[in-house]
């Protein structure tokens, strides 16, 4: 057992990716109660479902969870860029028999433009708490640490891990390139595209909190590798979306499985993201598009467009998967830390 895996009390040095809109209590509570760490992804939920979401998770298990937010910068789009953006999806709502939206909203709250969500996480006794995409303010920081709550964040390169080590977090999730979902890149000119195994040897060399590896970690023989080479845990986001406790749509399991490809493309919701290839890579996301509104606002229209049920020549299905989703195997929690557990050994 590690110096991680006692700080945690974890049986085993697997983590549950945080998945906004995928998480939920069940899930969680799967994870932890297996010996791993479970996660809710609480971005997307308003304050009464966040709320809900960990008081439910606490009745499922007495093991330790996180609980994840994101810390984006609140940006406000221009006019120019919205109106913009609408008009270039226009034809394909049209093709669709679709209008398309007036405007665009940004349905994602930041963790540092309201407050209640900190009052939230003391008042539910959380005490592991991640974020992405940025820090929380210095002051909320100061305030979670003397609560005795465990923080970690996402760096996606050394320079946003030497800024969470410096800011006084606990743990560094390193996210590498292969990652399904949002990249947590926070400090935009500093995007390294290094892979998960590249980014750890790269930040083993500078860091001197614990590392937990995250990227295209869908077999055991892959997180040995990691862990090996000095990482402290890995945590696994894609493999376990296939689980019947996750909240993914049928649609999105069976794509799982279809062996498709991934890429990543920041036309869904303004920041890169990795997706299952379809049209939001093929025809949106052209050389000749529109600047994108900034993150989420795009997200709000993409939504609409991917409520669609896709045909043959239609296809703006959201499914957020890691490069190795070919990898992906049906079992349930239990059974994935199981096999993860025999394949690191
Ligand atoms: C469906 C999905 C949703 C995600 N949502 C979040 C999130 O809300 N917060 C977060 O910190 N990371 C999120 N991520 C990224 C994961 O934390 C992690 O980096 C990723 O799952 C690791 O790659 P893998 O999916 O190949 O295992 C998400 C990933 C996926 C696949």
């Amino acid at each position: 057992m590690n110096s991680l895996m006692k700080k945690l009390k974890i049986q085993y040095p697997i983590f549950l990716s945080p998945m906004a809109g995928v998480s939920t209590p069940e899930l969680a509570a799967a994870v932890s109660n297996a010996g791993g760490l479970g996660s809710l992804g609480l971005a997307a939920c308003d304050l009464n479902t966040a709320k809900e979401y960990i008081v439910q998770t606490q009745r499922l298990t007495d093991q330790p969870f996180q609980v994840n937010f994101f810390c984006h910068q609140p940006i406000t789009a221009t006019p120019h860029d919205i109106q913009n953006w609408i008009d270039y999806l226009s034809p394909h709502f049209r093709n669709l028999q679709m209008q398309p939206p007036a405007s665009l909203s940004a349905d994602f709250k930041s963790f540092l433009s309201d407050s209640s969500y900190l009052d939230l996480v003391l008042d539910a006794g959380c005490q592991i708490v991640s974020f992405h995409f940025g820090l929380p303010t210095q002051e909320q920081i100061t305030t979670l640490k003397q609560h005795g709550v465990i923080l970690m964040a996402t760096a996606t390169c050394l320079a946003e891990a030497l800024s969470i080590q410096n800011a006084g977090l606990d743990i560094i999730i390193a996210q590498g390139i292969e990652a399904g979902g949002h990249r947590g890149l926070f400090q935009q000119d500093q995007e390294s595209g290094l892979s998960t195994h590249a980014l750890l040897l790269q930040l083993r060399a500078h860091i001197h909190l614990p590392i937990v590896c995250a990227g295209g970690i869908m077999h055991g023989q892959q997180g040995k590798l990691l862990l090996d080479d000095g990482a402290s845990a890995i945590q696994l986001g894609t493999a376990f979306i296939q689980c019947a406790q996750s909240a993914a749509s049928d649609q999105y399991r069976n794509a799982l499985f279809q062996q498709l490809k991934t890429a990543i493309t920041a036309c869904i919701s303004g920041r890169p993201a990795r997706a299952i290839i379809n049209d939001w890579h093929h025809l949106v996301d052209c050389k000749n598009r529109p600047s994108l509104p900034s993150y989420p606002y795009p997200y709000s229209i993409a939504k609409q467009l991917s409520a669609i049920v896709p045909t043959e020549h239609n296809d703006f299905s959201i499914f957020w998967a890691g490069a190795n989703v070919h990898q992906i195997r049906a079992l349930s929690p239990e059974a994935l830390i199981q096999t993860l557990v025999k394949e690191m050994q």
